[in-house]
């Protein structure tokens, strides 16, 4: 028993010190965001809108990419009032030619790109069995296909300029592949060894490839229903702007991956990585055939549908 005590008082020291260490290293990344020329995708909503709008106020000359035209422009607007400089390239990035021109446009209009933010995704949740086939080759295009060619296309320019950032949207789901959705898991694991691979390939060139990595934000992609089973369960449910504010202070820091939602969800991914089978234990007693049915909107409509009782 009192080997017991003194290993878990060793264990949180050991963690108080690591967290202090943290917090107190002194790292500064040269990032100057006064004109900087940022590339922000899925700027019509959600975490985009409030990356496009976080970074404006700071100075740069964002360019909004994303389909839906208006919202676009109502972005834009939102910027004009304490931000002259604002580009909005309506654009599918699940089109080739179409990402391409937003490079180019780009380009044309600023001649350089310091920050591209790959931050379009959907994510399809359920039972993988209920997915449309058609939809989930929408989801891996999106949120790895059409990060890494924007990447790519990006590169040339940073290259030469030797910097630049690539800020990958990632999830923490990445990190702990989630039950309720494991097809949008596979396309966020696959970022973020997309970005830990990348970062070691520019070793050296001045181009530094960061990885966000969101827990629950209250954006279009959670339901009401599931943001209350979230809260219910004592999970936060950040705001887009937290994440946006909260993202440039760690890149100014220097940070090559931002994580939020806390200890409970860093807790989650150490047990992950080192125990597994107490992960899976643990989402084994937590997401129960209800909740998938919850994600998948079939509860919902089960509670106003009285024939439609999930499966
Ligand atoms: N919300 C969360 O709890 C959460 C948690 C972890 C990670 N994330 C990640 O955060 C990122 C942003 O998600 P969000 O929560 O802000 O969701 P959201 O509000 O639904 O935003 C998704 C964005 O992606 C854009 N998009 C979708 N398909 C597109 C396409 N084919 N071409 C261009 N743009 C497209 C949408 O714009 P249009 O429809 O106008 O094209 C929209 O602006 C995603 O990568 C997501 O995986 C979110």
């Amino acid at each position: 028993m009192r080997r017991f005590r003194w290993f878990v008082l060793g264990g949180a020291a050991s963690l108080a010190a690591y967290w202090l260490v943290r917090y107190l290293r002194p790292e500064h990344s040269p990032l100057v965001l006064n004109q900087a020329v940022v590339i922000v995708t899925g700027a019509s909503s959600g975490i985009g809108r409030a990356y496009a709008l976080a970074f404006a106020r700071r100075g740069a000359r964002v360019v909004l990419a994303a389909r839906r035209a208006a919202l676009l422009e109502e972005v834009r607007a939102e910027i004009a009032t304490y931000a002259a400089d604002v580009l909005c390239v309506p654009t599918d990035l699940n089109d080739d030619a179409q990402l391409e021109r937003l490079v180019q446009t780009t380009l044309e209009r600023y001649g350089r790109i310091d920050i591209l933010i790959n931050n379009a995704g959907i994510a399809l949740q359920g039972l993988l069995q209920n997915h449309d086939p058609s939809r989930v080759r929408e989801m891996v295009s999106l949120n790895l296909a059409a990060a890494i060619n924007l990447t790519r296309l990006c590169l040339p320019a940073m290259l030469r300029q030797g910097s630049g950032v690539i800020l990958n949207v990632s999830s923490v789901g990445g990190k702990v592949p989630n039950a309720t959705a494991p097809a949008y898991a596979a396309t966020k694991v696959g970022l973020n060894a997309f970005s830990d691979a990348l970062r070691r390939q520019l070793d050296g060139t001045g181009v530094r490839v960061v990885t966000v990595l969101p827990s629950y934000v209250d954006t279009e992609m959670l339901s009401p229903l599931v943001q209350d089973y979230v809260r219910d369960l004592g999970f936060t449910i950040d705001t887009p702007q937290y994440v946006a504010e909260h993202t440039i202070d760690e890149l100014l820091k220097g940070e090559q991956e931002i994580w939020f939602g806390g200890f409970a969800v860093r807790a989650f991914a150490w047990l992950e990585r080192h125990l597994p089978f107490f992960s899976t234990l643990l989402q084994r007693a937590l997401i129960t055939p209800e909740i998938i049915a919850l994600t998948e909107g079939r509860l919902a409509a089960a509670q106003t549908d009285p024939q439609g009782a999930p499966q």
